[in-house]
């Protein structure tokens, strides 16, 4: 039987950091795939991954290349390439930099990988997301996004640090764009079963959910740099709930069209993922606080995406 191929546009800080979580997982060999200009940087990377096999107990073979034959055929696609902000840069550079960078990659992957499921990590994520799928001509199915992994993961991390609980007892999801004005849904927050407004006053949840929005900027504060061992780990899980058709239930970012009353965009939303990607999208049920906060995300997202120079929204 053919083992499952997963590619990584982009063997950086993100791309190398998901290999690192997957390549434990066993689910199949992992292409890194970076530009020429970064010459064996990618090599190196797959070479040092795959002589961790052996101490870690793993088989999955991994190979560094800055050329698309490798990743030829691949089944499921996570793409880093790109550029993270830096200062003084602006969204709109962000936005001009990485939309080339899609259209470039996503016109060699719909040639060399037609079948592919692809997970867009590249930021801003939920325009990134559109162009990919702009571009590839792919069922919305295919293409997704990840950052509500990670939003909630953060956010389920803030509240178990707090009530000094285990992680895996926090059921917690953010949904929306994944930027400042993400909406973490503290009203359907459990923690061991309870709901989270009975265990923490207004004012520690809404410090926790502030402190989720801005969580990627405290890290590059930090770091000085934006996260990758989260990201990482958050396509992991994306990569596995698909490969093993998981029918796994997450925050992701999908192309809307009509769920919330929205069309034409990617918005992180709760979803079904599985073999087929993206196969079913469920609605939460909002309060009238929640669909203002909504409503802020969609509208963020729209500005980024009128920046676009190339995929221009209908
Ligand atoms: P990085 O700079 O460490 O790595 C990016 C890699 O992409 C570089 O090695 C670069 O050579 C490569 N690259 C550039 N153009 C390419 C192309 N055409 N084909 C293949 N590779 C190409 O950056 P890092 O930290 O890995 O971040 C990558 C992207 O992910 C950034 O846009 C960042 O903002 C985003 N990000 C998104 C997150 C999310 O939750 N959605 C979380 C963290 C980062
Ligand atoms: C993060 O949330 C910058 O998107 C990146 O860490």
């Amino acid at each position: 039987m053919a083992r499952n191929k997963i590619t990584i546009i982009g063997a950086g800080n993100v791309g190398a950091s998901a290999a690192l979580w997957l390549a434990p997982m066993n689910l199949g060999d992992i292409v890194l795939k970076d530009i020429p200009q970064t010459g064996t940087m990618p090599a190196g990377k797959a070479l040092d991954l795959a002589q961790a096999g052996p101490i870690m107990g793993y088989d999955s073979r991994i190979l560094g290349t800055t050329d698309y034959g490798p990743t030829e055929g691949s089944d499921v696609i996570v793409f880093t390439g790109g550029f993270p902000r830096k200062p003084g840069m602006s969204r709109e550079d962000l936005v001009a930099k990485n939309e080339e960078v899609v259209v470039d990659v996503m016109n060699e992957i719909k040639r060399s990988s037609p079948n592919a499921i692809v997970i867009m990590v590249t930021n801003p994520l939920d325009t990134m997301a559109y162009v990919a799928y702009k571009m590839s001509g792919f069922p919305r199915s295919r293409i997704l996004g990840q950052a509500g992994i990670l939003d909630s993961a953060r956010y389920r991390a803030f509240i178990a640090q707090e009530l000094n609980v285990s992680v895996a007892s926090v059921q917690a999801f953010t949904i929306g764009g994944h930027g400042d004005e993400m909406v973490p849904l503290a009203r359907s927050t459990t923690v061991g079963g309870v709901a989270l407004t009975k265990l923490l006053p207004k004012e520690r949840i809404d410090a926790i959910v502030e402190r989720t929005r801005k969580g990627g900027g405290e890290i590059v504060q930090l770091l000085g740099t934006s996260a990758y061992y989260a990201p990482g780990a958050a396509c992991a899980q994306m990569v596995e709930a698909i490969l093993n058709d998981r029918k796994l239930i997450v925050p992701v970012a999908a192309y809307l069209d009509g769920e919330y009353g929205l069309k034409d965009m990617y918005f992180g939303v709760m979803a079904k993922l599985g073999r087929g990607g993206v196969e079913e999208i469920i609605e939460a049920e909002l309060d009238a606080e929640e669909r203002t906060a909504l409503n802020k995300s969609v509208e963020l997202i729209r500005g980024t995406m009128s920046a676009l120079k190339q995929v221009r929204p209908a």
